[in-house]
């Protein structure tokens, strides 16, 4: 694909060719050698039906090279681009506000890692494109892996056909545990709090509901039943049916025992649960089909998350502070 003249598409050893010939994903560099993050914003606004386009053929798009290096800067970006803010609201993860449009990523420990996933997979709404800022360059490990959708579907479906029609016709139900308050030691770790944003439970309830999520009050926790909700969505863009389901995330037994939090679970629609061996090797593919590329300084990853998931490797080096922006 021609570039646009204020980029230059670049090429990296960690990308993932793909049958049309093209990297995944699409990496961007610029043409000038502006020093001003304003540059890059008034690019973005020229290019910006051309970037799009690029985001929906390729999946995600690294811009490296580009002048961003404060979270405010990272926020004028991402006000550039001009995409509907969505509020995070009835996320699982821990998050903190930085400035305005722009939060941390999940603040779970960095020596854990976060398995494959849509963001907020597990929501009628979850947002359609994420934004992701490397303020501070891992030393050793911290990537953000990729990977494109509609390629897990087709070799879980090569390995375990019986199973995915299964999973299309009962989609998946997911139970996490949440406690009143946040548990930063796990990826999922969320209490109903902060993730109904109130105190009040009737209040917590109403707004589960409107997600298609129920709440059973425990004593000091609430266990949260979503769904279930389908597992295979076809993106409406490409047609291609997708592997949006948050089966990597939530699932808990052995293939999961290293990498698995122990308050979420998951199972087929119909009560059925889900067999180790399929996460086994839904796992495995997910690690050979990625791309997972070290994060630089001032990189901003743009992921089409209808059509891309995205995991965190384990930190080795600190330091490590990825941030991130929602859009609807
Ligand atoms: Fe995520």
């Amino acid at each position: 694909m021609a570039t646009q003249k204020s980029f230059r598409e670049v090429e990296l050893p960690e990308q993932k060719p793909q049958d049309d010939g093209t990297l995944f994903p699409a990496v961007l560099s610029p043409n000038t050698t502006a020093t001003e993050v304003s540059a890059f914003e008034d690019v973005i606004r020229t290019h910006k039906p051309w970037l799009e386009s690029l985001l929906l053929k390729r999946g995600a798009i690294l811009f490296r090279g580009f002048p961003v290096v404060s979270p405010s800067d990272f926020n004028s970006v991402v006000k550039a681009f001009d995409f509907p803010e969505l509020s995070y609201s009835g996320g699982v993860a821990p998050r903190t506000q930085v400035v305005d449009r722009v939060y941390t990523a999940n603040e779970s420990p960095l020596d854990q890692a976060i398995p494959f996933h849509h963001e907020m997979a597990y929501l009628p709404n979850p947002p359609t494109k994420l934004f992701f800022f490397c303020e501070e360059e891992p030393r050793i490990g911290g990537e953000t892996p990729i990977v494109l959708s509609h390629i897990l579907y087709e070799k879980m479906k090569e390995k375990h056909p019986e199973f995915i029609v299964k999973m299309e016709e009962h989609g998946l139900k997911y139970i996490k545990i949440a406690g009143d308050d946040d548990n930063p030691s796990s990826y999922t770790g969320t209490g109903w709090k902060s993730t109904y944003k109130t105190d009040d439970k009737n209040i917590a309830e109403e707004r589960a509901a409107k997600q298609g999520t129920k709440l059973e009050w425990m004593e000091n926790s609430v266990k949260i039943i979503l769904g279930p909700f389908p597992a295979i969505r076809v993106d409406e863009m490409s047609g291609r049916k997708t592997w949006f389901n948050s089966l990597a995330v939530s699932y808990c037994g052995p293939a999961t025992e290293k990498t698995g939090n122990q308050n979420t679970s998951v199972e087929l629609g119909n009560g059925d649960s889900v067999g180790d061996e399929v996460v086994e090797d839904l796992l495995k593919v997910m690690e050979e089909e990625c791309a997972a590329i070290p994060w630089k300084k001032g990189d901003v990853l743009l992921v089409n998350n209808l059509t891309v998931l995205h995991s965190r490797r384990p930190l080795i080096k600190p330091p490590r502070r990825i941030l991130a922006s929602l859009c609807e």
